[in-house]
């Protein structure tokens, strides 16, 4: 069946990417080095040893990817600014030709009509803040809110600023798990981490909002995955609210309602693991914000770790007594995530009737599959599409069901470097040969161009399916 689904007029259509992701030029015009430097020269931290070095060139090809975004007639961009860039040693000394090259960038997509996003953080911490501690330390978010000020003060014309992108990513990927960079293994630290880049954040937002003229929204971004019992039984059920406790309530808890999950302090506390909170901080975190960016891939399913084979728990899971459940009867995109387009309609209805009623953008969504340039130079992407059109859908829904959805990021432009997986996954609306650096626009970048510029989209029709 045929369906048209109109979105409110003013609904912003756009794409996201991250500095690392895609700038290279690692050691151009003063940059200083990130922890994402020091983690692809690890041997093995990174698949196939690739490294960001050069990644998408994006740096020297900034005014092409914004003609690509102009000809697809996108309202708006999701980019991020490199902390190292704009000061190489973490703190102090600004790098003017750093605070130019993202002057530029904001100039070029104003050109071309083009909202500019920005977010602050988006993991590349420079290396020297590593060294001194990194995110466990709380002189990190001092560091933090000082450098949020430089570039709120230097960058004109920005539409939002979002300041962290995905805290618990930050933290737990790189310091409880040790699959980002700086790759350290310890769940204190993570806790701490997460601990500080919320303080960071919150520090942020008042710093941005002494240092600017006018009035630019400011906000974060969090991933939230809806968490699934993997099934009725009451030990599941009680292990799905503790994950979500570790994945969701973590973030919005402190942001929206000044604390911790209660629950969850309760079961860090006892393994003393929470040594590093002050009470007044809650005060800083939970600073107003303009609007939350929500990005979400999949769900995940969690049993009690008790009724779970894992012999060999992690530390988290032992301190959350969960564990992962495999849910092997879903589809699932290259990166083996499920695509669950319902979970992204009940996290966003479940943010507006739980915890808030600032305006929500989904400033990430998309997935990864087998793409290839076929004999007549074309990448058909129907898995993409596919997978956008049912999440745009969820979007719809979830507007239909009250909860303020102003706008849709694809994650993303462009295939790129991401992260430990190095090259091996291609996110892209826009296919990248990274031999030549030449883009070829996807299937799914012309059918997204199409909603973009008609603010609705079509399903059950034979267009989506092409
Ligand atoms: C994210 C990340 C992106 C990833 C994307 C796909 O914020 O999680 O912003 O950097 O590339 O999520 O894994």
């Amino acid at each position: 069946m045929k369906a048209k689904l109109e979105f409110p007029a003013g609904f912003v259509w756009g794409t996201s990417t991250a500095a690392y992701q895609i700038e290279g030029a690692v050691t151009e015009d003063g940059r200083g080095r990130s922890i994402w430097d020091t983690f692809c020269h690890t041997p093995g931290a990174v698949l196939h040893g690739d490294l960001g070095d050069i990644a998408c060139d994006h740096y020297h090809r900034m005014a092409e990817d914004v003609g690509l975004m102009a000809d697809l007639g996108l309202s708006s961009y999701r980019f991020s600014i490199s902390w190292p860039r704009i000061q190489p040693q973490g703190s102090g000394q600004i790098n003017q030709r750093g605070v130019d090259h993202y002057r530029r960038l904001v100039d070029l997509l104003r050109q071309q009509g083009i909202a500019p996003v920005a977010t602050l953080y988006h993991w590349d911490l420079p290396q020297v803040l590593e060294d001194r501690g990194g995110w466990p330390e709380r002189s990190t978010a001092d560091r933090f809110a000082d450098y949020a000020a430089v570039v709120a003060e230097a960058i004109e014309g920005v539409d939002r600023w979002i300041t962290i992108n995905e805290p618990w990513v930050a933290a737990h990927e790189g310091y409880t798990l040790g699959s980002h960079a700086p790759g350290r293994k310890d769940l204190r630290a993570g806790l701490a981490a997460s601990h500080h880049l919320l303080l960071a954040h919150g520090r942020a937002v008042r710093r941005i909002r002494e240092a600017q003229h006018d009035a630019t929204p400011v906000g974060i971004t969090l991933n939230l995955i809806p968490v699934l019992p993997a099934t009725n039984r009451e030990e599941d059920r009680l292990a799905a609210e503790r994950v979500d406790g570790y994945h969701n309530r973590w973030y919005l808890d402190p942001l929206f309602r000044g604390s911790y999950p209660d629950d969850m302090q309760g079961l860090y506390e006892n393994s003393t693991l929470l040594d590093f909170i002050d009470p007044a901080d809650f005060a800083e975190i939970g600073a107003p914000i303009d609007f939350l960016g929500v990005n979400y891939y999949s769900r995940t399913a969690a049993q009690s770790l008790a009724a779970s084979d894992g012999g060999d728990a992690t530390e988290l899971e032992t301190t959350l007594g969960a564990a992962t459940a495999r849910r092997p009867e879903l589809p699932v995109t290259a990166k083996g995530w499920p695509v669950e387009p319902a979970g992204l309609r009940d996290i966003l209805v479940r943010l507006s009737k739980e915890y808030t009623s600032v305006p929500l953008y989904v400033t990430e969504n998309g997935a990864s599959y087998y793409d290839y340039v076929d004999p007549e130079g074309q990448v058909k992407d129907p898995e993409r599409v596919a997978y956008l059109r049912d999440h745009i859908a969820a979007t719809h829904q979830a507007i239909r069901d009250g909860a303020d959805v102003r706008g849709y990021f694809c994650w993303s432009l462009l295939d790129n470097f991401e992260w430990d997986d190095g090259y091996s996954q291609r996110f892209g609306l826009v296919w990248v040969d990274y031999s030549t650096q030449r883009r070829i626009p996807k299937t799914s970048a012309h059918w997204y161009a199409r909603i973009a510029q008609t603010n609705c989209l079509t399903t059950g029709g034979e267009r989506d399916a092409s």
